[in-house]
């Protein structure tokens, strides 16, 4: 299974945690007359608690130690996740230290767990959610789900030769590329050297025309285990495209 399937199933999980969560509150403290027994309920709650942290842990370590290998630049939308979860746990730690330290704040507690319910829900929907979506509950690639979307812009993509175009690819691959590829040789860093990598008839992994158009493909769709870099706009693209050329 892959690692970003099962982040997905657990993230499914946190939901279900979270949605526990606020129902024993709401059961706990939300009715005039209470139904349920509420230290039973404050239990649930509380273990609920310990395994949502525990899940967090684990996700989180999987993340940081993704980020940490590839050194990649966060996309926009593994930075809005990066926020949310970072903004998660603080409102977690302030929730327990109005519950056992700072009681006189202890009213703000359960708006704090809702919040963090909410941010719950908006993370698994944005990351994990999507990711299921896009690639049919995980039976199909990320990237064929992708490239289903099309991207009409990149086909017949021309070569510019100016000065300007290639000054700016350049720093555009120094600020994204590097970290993976070295371009003046054919040493494999995380990935492979780009030197005349669109001289050479195929690229070297995929083993696809080194055309300007795979090129462009790969940072939209990338095969296999490169980031993907489908935030960049279409002259970004034709820009990197144009500093490869002179490799
Ligand atoms: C986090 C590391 C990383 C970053 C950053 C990265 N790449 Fe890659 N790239 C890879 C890996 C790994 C491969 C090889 C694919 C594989 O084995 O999964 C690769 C392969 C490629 C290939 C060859 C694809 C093929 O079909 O053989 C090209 C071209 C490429 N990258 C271009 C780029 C460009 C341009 C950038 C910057 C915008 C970039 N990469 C940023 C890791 C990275």
């Amino acid at each position: 299974m892959s690692i970003l399937l099962l982040k997905s199933m657990l993230s499914i999980v946190m939901v279900i945690l979270a949605v526990n969560a606020m129902f024993t509150m709401f059961e706990a403290f939300g009715r005039d007359e209470k139904r349920h027994d509420i230290e039973k309920l404050k239990i649930i709650h509380k273990a609920n608690g310990i395994i949502y942290i525990a899940l967090y842990i684990f996700i989180a370590y999987f993340c940081l130690n993704y980020i940490l290998q590839t050194k990649a630049e966060l996309s926009p939308r593994a930075a809005f996740h990066f926020v949310f979860a970072l903004t998660v746990i603080v409102l977690f730690g302030l929730k327990i230290s109005f519950i056992r330290i700072y009681r006189q704040f202890y009213r703000h507690v359960k708006t704090i767990g809702l919040l963090i319910a909410l941010l719950t829900f908006g993370m698994t929907g944005m990351s994990g959610g999507y990711y299921l979506f896009a690639t049919e509950f995980g039976t199909e690639p990320l990237r064929k789900a992708e490239t289903n979307r099309g991207n009409p812009a990149i086909a017949g993509i021309i070569v510019k030769t100016d000065p300007e175009s290639i000054r700016k690819g350049k720093e555009l691959y120094e600020s994204k590329c590097y970290f993976c590829h070295d371009a003046y040789s054919n040493k494999k860093e995380v990935g492979p050297g780009h030197k005349g990598i669109l001289k050479n008839p195929i690229l070297p992994v995929s083993k696809k025309p080194a055309t300007p158009e795979n090129v462009a493909n790969q940072l939209r769709n990338p095969y296999k285990n490169m980031p993907s870099f489908s935030y960049l706009l279409d002259e970004d693209v034709e820009n990197i495209i144009a500093f490869l050329n002179t490799l």
